[in-house]
């Protein structure tokens, strides 16, 4: 397998493309099986998950055609040719969940393979099929499927109240009820931006949706959708990752992309308490540390608003130098602090009580071989990388090829040294 080789104490400067979001851009993609016409997006970025789920979706009947190096798709869904999601694709990526909603409204009936478990916790999809009962479908579990079927073959608007917040189910409920006959209302939904991106696309393609970046969503149901164009919102997730690279650096970043402060609220919160510095410049924001250490922050991950779980491994990876201490509590998902023991052997100093970790600042960090099992793990290991002394190697690299587009090209385009080794690692 890959591996990275990062050779750590170079500061960061210049300017850095953000790409569109991974988690804007999946829901996206899954709306295009609402619609016969063809859904053209934009700014897609090129990552695993976007080829994993094309694949899914053309198993499904949609066809593709691309443009601009893959990064403008068209996707276009004349039939439906099959409502089975595979076990092979969807264990692969959990997001695959995210065909049943626009499956079943279309076509009445799906079947999709149970997600399964995932590293950074249990993660069910109960919420998702509860949501779908209120609008009146059938649901059964058989064989490790869930099969979903609408009496007489069209979804009832109803109202789905979600005791816990769901970005998934939210996103699932509101594609499916667009196509159900009536309305629908969606309580105690998910306000994370993606969710409003894909509203507003749902929208331009015809569908009846109010309350979009609130607590409920009110959707009235159509007959039918049509197509549109649609440009991907950028990644705050990627964004804030690097606004930590900037200031673990001491360096400068302009991050480049539209709206980049507003979506990266929670982040951008907790950044400035930490000490690090943001200003809007016209295509984009820089990043700066301002204060001569980074002050240590306690933080609570938390739906959106707040600070969002995808950047509590990278927080904690800055947090490992702070001038004191910093507590960070993870309470989105069970089993998200596998970065930990990895970033002790690079000799930070952090202490785990459940779902809480005390992180002690440490002058510095020391170089050596690791490995992470998420995604977002895998990064905080290359931004501790960035700074630690002598050489970090980062194995399982294929959890950053999910979700950071051309990693390695943009940290060298700004002056870290990282490099790919390609059958190195472990
Ligand atoms: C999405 C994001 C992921 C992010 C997460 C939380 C995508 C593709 N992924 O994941 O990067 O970390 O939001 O911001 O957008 N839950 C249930 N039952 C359900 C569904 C969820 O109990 O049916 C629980 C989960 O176990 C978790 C919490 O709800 O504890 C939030 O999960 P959810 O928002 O659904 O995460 P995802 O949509 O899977």
């Amino acid at each position: 397998m890959d591996r990275l080789a990062i050779t750590g104490g170079f500061r960061l400067e210049g300017q850095l493309p953000i790409s569109g979001a991974k988690n804007a851009a999946l829901p996206l993609m899954c709306a295009s099986l609402l619609t016969k016409d063809t859904l053209t997006l934009s700014n897609l970025p090129h990552l695993a998950d976007i080829k994993t789920l094309t694949m899914l979706l053309q198993g499904h009947g949609v066809e593709t055609t691309s443009e601009n190096d893959g990064r403008t798709v068209s996707f276009t869904t004349p039939n439906i040719t099959n409502t089975v999601a595979p076990y092979d694709i969807v264990r692969k990526m959990r997001a695959s969940i995210l065909v049943l909603g626009p499956l079943l409204a279309r076509e009445g009936e799906a079947t999709v393979s149970l997600p399964g478990g995932c590293a950074i916790g249990n993660r069910p999809i109960d919420l998702h099929l509860k949501g779908f009962e209120a609008m009146g479908a059938k649901i059964e579990l058989e064989e490790g499927y869930v099969r979903a079927v609408a009496p007489d073959g069209r979804l009832t608007g109803g109202k789905v109240h979600f005791p816990t917040v769901s970005v998934g189910a939210t996103e699932n409920i509101l594609m499916a009820a667009t196509l159900a006959s009536g309305e629908t209302v969606i309580e105690n939904a998910a306000r994370e931006p993606e969710i409003a991106d894909l509203a507003n696309c749902l929208n331009a393609m015809g569908a009846k949706i109010e309350g979009i970046g609130t607590r409920t969503l009110t959707v009235t149901g159509v007959e039918t959708l049509h197509g549109t164009e649609y440009a991907v919102m950028p990644d705050r997730i990627e964004a804030g990752s690097y606004a930590i690279a900037a200031a673990m650096t001491r360096g400068e970043l302009e991050l480049m992309g539209d709206n980049l402060i507003e979506v990266m609220t929670g982040t951008v919160g907790v950044l400035k308490e930490a000490g690090v510095e943001f200003k809007e410049t016209d295509g984009g924001v820089i990043v700066t540390l301002g204060s001569e250490k980074i002050k240590g922050v306690d933080v609570t991950t938390q739906p959106y608003p707040g600070f969002p779980t995808d950047m509590q491994a990278q927080l904690m990876a800055m947090m490992t130098l702070c001038d004191s201490a910093s507590v960070i509590n993870e309470s989105i998902f069970e089993n998200r602090f596998m970065h930990v023991p990895e970033l002790c052997r690079m000799g930070a100093d952090i202490t785990m009580h459940g779902s809480t970790a005390i992180v002690r600042g440490v002058e510095q960090l020391l170089g050596a071989p690791v490995m992470a099992t998420d995604l977002r793990a895998s990064m905080s290991l290359v931004l501790a990388g960035l700074v630690a002394d002598r050489q970090t190697f980062v194995n399982r690299i294929y959890h950053l090829d999910r979700g950071y587009e051309r990693l390695v090209e943009k940290l060298s385009a700004v002056g870290a040294k990282i490099t790919r080794d390609a059958n190195l690692g472990i």
